[in-house]
């Protein structure tokens, strides 16, 4: 019999086997869901979300600072049911476009308590940011001063005189992660560099209306080092004094359990406090920290069933989506693990393969399954962060659901595509007059 230790850290954190070696989360059977609600399908446990919300808040609490404010980073999973759990626990939520703003409003954050972002925000975008009053609306580049001046002349702040804004920097700072997700660089697209930050903090200070509180930065994401985050602190403390600090996301998770494993949460929010202390910035600044991936990645697996396996010079073992709901192997080379939803343990080399058009689209280029045969559930743990948020229709295939698992009861809060929600926003030739 399996036991529940030989399951590894990717999985969510109340997930284990039962006794007859079948993949439970939440509570719920994952062979019974995909019964259920068929495949592929992302099932998240929901009590995984809330303790890692909470284990942040905690490790925040126990320093000597004021507050340590937790901004979801909602890009990583912008999904109504996720962020209304994460507004009941307390975050603030990161935003990066206007739909992100939309959605976060709709999920119930207060206007205050975002985050809005972006280094290429529309007119409108920035209409909804300064008509709603975000908490903080962050400076990417002069035109973007140049356009809310504009705005708030035209009377885009309505009845509230002011609208606080932090200003992006890019820190010259590097993280070790794949280039694609490193954002703290001198030569990269977001915020400004350190060399133009005093002349925008000089402009933010300028303009009527904006308050100036503080300095932002984001250095990379699935860092599994804190010593990238030390640096970062140091290089915003030599811009001067400030009210607001927000040292961005980046804390890396478990993907796999070969993986050196990332920093706990309470080390993570432990080296960030240290380094603020070491860097001299005062204990009243307060500080802010955007978490996505290490908030939701682990919370959630996605099921699939194999359609078919195939041998030639390697296993092939094909399942019903790919890169239409994991974009992430195919984007960063990322490594996941895979595994037979009720036969763990397996030592068969396979290559699980996705439905869609294009060879490179593998799930897990070496993963290890016990004899899978078609009609198979197939799981793959740490897929709740940039795993719905990238789904796409890539093949005409619908977006799978999202199930939300506790307690062992099961609920739907996201369904699954239709074929008709694919040509749903057709104009057709009628309407269009033609
Ligand atoms: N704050 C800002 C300003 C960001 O740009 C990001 C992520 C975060 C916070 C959250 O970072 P996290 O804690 O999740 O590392 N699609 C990629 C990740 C892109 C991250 C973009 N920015 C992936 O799947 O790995």
């Amino acid at each position: 019999m399996v036991s529940s230790t030989t399951l590894s850290r990717a999985f969510p954190l109340s997930s284990r086997l039962d006794e007859r070696g079948r993949l439970e989360v939440g509570g719920c059977d994952t062979i019974e869901l995909a019964r259920e609600f068929g495949t592929p399908a992302y099932v998240v446990a929901e009590e995984d979300l809330t303790s890692r919300a909470r284990a942040f808040l905690d490790a925040g609490r126990d320093s000597a600072r004021e507050e340590l404010q937790v901004v979801f980073a909602s890009k990583a999973f912008p999904c109504t049911a996720v962020l209304e759990c994460f507004a009941r626990e307390g975050l603030w939520c990161d935003v990066a476009s206007g739909g992100e703003l939309h959605l976060a409003l709709n999920a119930g954050f207060a206007p205050e308590r975002i985050v809005m972002h972006g280094n290429a925000k529309s007119e409108t975008e920035l209409r909804m940011a300064l008509g709603r009053g975000v908490g903080q609306l962050v400076l990417d580049n002069f035109d973007e001063i140049e356009r809310i001046e504009r705005l708030i002349g035209e009377g885009a702040l309505g009845a509230r005189g002011r609208q606080s804004v932090l200003v992006r920097v890019t820190p010259d700072v590097r993280g070790e992660t794949h280039e694609k997700i490193s954002t703290g660089q001198a030569d990269s697209k977001f915020g400004f560099a350190m060399a133009d930050a005093p002349e925008a903090i000089a402009r933010a200070r300028s303009v009527e209306g904006l308050e100036l509180e503080g300095l932002h930065a984001h250095i990379g994401s699935q860092l599994l080092s804190l010593e990238p985050f030390r640096r970062a602190a140091a290089e915003l403390a030599s811009l001067g004094d400030f009210a607001v600090l927000d040292l961005g996301g980046g804390l890396g998770v478990s993907y796999t359990q070969e993986q050196p494993a990332p920093p706990s949460i309470e080390e993570y929010v432990g080296a960030i406090l240290d380094a603020v202390a070491e860097a001299g910035i005062a204990a009243q600044t307060r500080l802010m920290i955007e978490p996505g991936r290490s908030l939701c990645a682990n919370a959630a697996v996605t099921l699939y069933t194999v359609e078919s396996v195939k041998q030639n010079v390697s296993r092939w073992v094909a399942v019903d989506g790919g890169m239409s709901d994991n974009m992430r192997p195919m984007l960063y080379g990322s490594v996941y693990e895979a595994h037979v939803a009720d036969r763990f343990g397996g030592r068969t080399p396979c290559v699980l393969a996705g439905k869609h058009c294009e060879s490179g689209d593998v799930i897990v280029r070496a993963a290890q399954l016990d004899d899978p045969r078609a009609g198979d559930v197939i799981v793959t743990p740490a897929t709740g962060a940039y795993g719905y948020a990238m789904a796409n229709n890539y093949n005409g295939v619908p977006r799978p659901p999202v199930i939300f698992c506790r307690d062992g009861e099961a609920r739907v809060v996201v369904r699954r595509e239709s074929l008709e929600e694919l040509t749903a926003r057709d104009v057709s030739s009628v309407e269009a007059g033609r």
